[in-house]
């Protein structure tokens, strides 16, 4: 199994935000986690990378059968988990080009932070991988998505994700402010990384996204807890009614 949560309680200071959440991704597969807004998606995204801010009161995080709960952000990218951003923050002063050479440099195992490229195949690749999720190369020299458009920013968030070949990636509402060609190209990209081995647990709010690819197993949160777990016909259930009527259904029966 490539990631594993048992029974998660977490929050920020003292507001309780997962209640008790476990989910699994094995090797190579695809898995979504979908919910209405609020529910603890982006929270469960940032806990998985181990965002220094939230505090994790009870249960377990194994990557690759091993605890990862209290390593720091930096170990658990090392080992091979990516997040790719609901909202990719700017970073002034720095070119995207130069951030990645920094970040595939550290995957490599280099840790000095210097610029210096180890990789001969670097640049190509990266130029290669810019084409193929629909980036300007003008935009690899240019600050970190410093005034670039929603979709160019998750452009880039995805040019990572296939440059530095982690084990595990976390795409947190990749289909959010992308129109039909760029879901198509999150769909192309996601088969290319599940091919490569790579496990992915894509995070989405909407169900459009599984017309170009389908998941292995839809959860469903719901304030902090995982109501449903299942295939297709979950999607189909939240299309028909919303999520309230899937939460009602499966809340009150308990
Ligand atoms: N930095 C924060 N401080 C306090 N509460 C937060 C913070 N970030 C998120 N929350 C709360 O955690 C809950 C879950 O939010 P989030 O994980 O962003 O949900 P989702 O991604 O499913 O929309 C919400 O009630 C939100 O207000
Ligand atoms: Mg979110």
């Amino acid at each position: 199994m490539t990631l594993e949560i048992r029974d998660l309680h977490a929050g920020i200071d003292d507001k309780k935000i997962l209640n008790g959440v476990s989910l699994s991704v094995g090797r190579a597969e695809l898995v979504s986690l979908m919910g209405p807004n609020g529910s603890g998606k982006t929270s469960l995204a940032y806990i998985i990378a181990g965002h220094p801010r939230y505090k994790i009161y009870n249960g377990r995080i194994l990557f690759e059968g091993e605890d990862i709960t209290d390593l720091s952000p930096d170990e658990r990218s090392l080992r091979g988990i990516f997040l790719a951003f609901q909202n990719p923050p700017e970073i002034s002063g720095l070119r995207l080009l130069n951030f990645m050479l920094a970040s595939y440099n550290k995957r490599l195992g280099h840790r000095s932070n210097l610029l210096f490229v180890h990789d001969a195949g670097f640049l190509q690749r990266t130029r290669e991988y810019a084409g193929l999720v629909g980036l300007g190369q003008e935009l690899l020299y240019r600050e970190v998505n410093v005034g670039f458009s929603g979709g160019e920013r998750k452009r880039a968030e995805f040019l990572q994700a296939l440059l530095l070949k982690p084990k595990l990636v976390i795409l947190d509402e990749p289909d959010s402010g992308l129109d039909a060609d760029g879901l198509e190209m999150i769909g192309r990209l996601i088969r290319k990384l599940i091919d490569e081995g790579t496990s992915v647990l894509l995070i989405t709010h909407y169900t459009r996204i599984y017309r170009y690819v389908e998941p292995s197993r839809i959860y469903v949160m719901h304030e902090g807890r995982i109501v449903a777990e299942g295939g297709l016909e979950i999607a189909r259930a939240i299309d028909e009614g919303g999520y309230r009527k899937l939460v009602d259904m499966v809340v009150n029966n308990d």
